[in-house]
């Protein structure tokens, strides 16, 4: 017996590192997506994943759910993905998502999606020990989140349109090593930091309400406001701002890097007559355009 599941890669759309301090983000699912396939055998564990750059996530969600639900049978995990993890769409939350959904409908066991999250997140700091889960929620919820840490709160946002281009830096960021430097950084300064979380806080919050009314003026300018904050907090690089300025400059509403910063890719918000001025001036500051659209559809079975 054997069953498909699939789950979304994710780009962070505000508050990335706040969100590490207990501070709230707004997360999107995008297009992207890992499909699993799990089969029960007889006996043996086997996974074919050569995407997945780190297999102990698929390792540690099996172990996790077997243990928990005292299985015994044998299993082979199969994943396909349509997205590069160099992209940092967040393909080890989503395989981890997909994984444990295929698993919960192989055992049928009917667990809800914040029971999975749970596990997800658990299993997510086994294996990388930092970080706060507002991955493993783009995977298992999709569409578009307010979160704060370990899903304190995770609140769907109502809303049916996100007009963004979203820019590839060309580097492949490491976001575990990214926020441990910012750790000790900020061990050493945490009132000044702590005072532009707390400023990050506030675009958050203002960005979940414009989100909703489509003020896309206002949004853009927070998104700038936001990439200068990460500037201030020294985790953007050269590349990043200069796609971002370039994408502003062609008359994007705004533009920041998305993520953990040292790599990855850039977002810009844009009015659909643009998109292809946007495009090209990101490519002409030396970024990729990844086409993928934002507030995809969370976890789900293919088969
Ligand atoms: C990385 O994409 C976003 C961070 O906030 C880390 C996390 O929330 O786990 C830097």
């Amino acid at each position: 017996m054997r069953v498909i599941a699939s789950a979304p890669g994710k780009l962070m759309l505000f508050g990335e590192h706040a969100v590490v301090y207990g501070f709230p983000c707004i997360v999107t699912a995008v297009s992207s997506r890992i499909t699993v396939e799990v089969e029960k055998v007889d006996s043996g564990f086997k996974i074919e994943a050569p995407q997945v750059k780190d297999v102990r996530f698929i390792e540690e969600s099996v172990r996790f759910f077997k243990e928990k639900f005292d299985i015994k049978t044998g299993l082979n995990i199969k994943t396909k993905s349509e997205f590069s993890s160099q992209y940092g769409f967040g393909s080890s939350s989503a395989v981890t998502a997909a994984v444990l959904y295929g698993l919960n409908k192989l055992f049928s066991l009917n667990l809800t999606k914040r029971e999975l999250f749970n596990f997800g997140y658990e299993i997510n700091l086994r294996v990388q020990k930092v970080g706060s889960g507002f991955d493993i929620a783009a995977a298992i919820f999709g569409k578009t989140v307010y979160f704060v840490r370990a899903g304190k709160i995770i609140l769907p946002l109502k809303i049916n349109e996100l007009p963004l281009v979203i820019g590839y830096s060309g580097i492949k960021a490491d976001t575990p090593k990214i926020v441990q430097a910012l750790k000790l950084k900020i061990e050493k300064n945490k009132r000044n930091f702590f005072s532009i979380f707390e400023e990050i806080k506030n675009i958050v919050e203002e960005a979940k309400v414009n989100l909703i009314k489509k003020n896309w003026t206002k949004i853009g300018q927070l998104m700038t406001k936001n990439h200068q904050l990460l500037q201030d907090l020294g985790v953007s690089t050269k590349k990043l701002d200069q796609m971002c300025q370039a994408a502003t400059e062609a008359g994007a509403y705004g533009a920041k890097l998305s993520g953990a910063g040292g790599g990855d890719c850039m977002i810009a918000l844009v009015d659909e007559k643009i998109r292809e001025r946007v495009e090209k001036a990101i490519e002409k500051a030396g970024g990729q355009v990844i086409k993928v659209l934002p507030h995809a559809l969370g976890v789900r079975i293919e088969k």
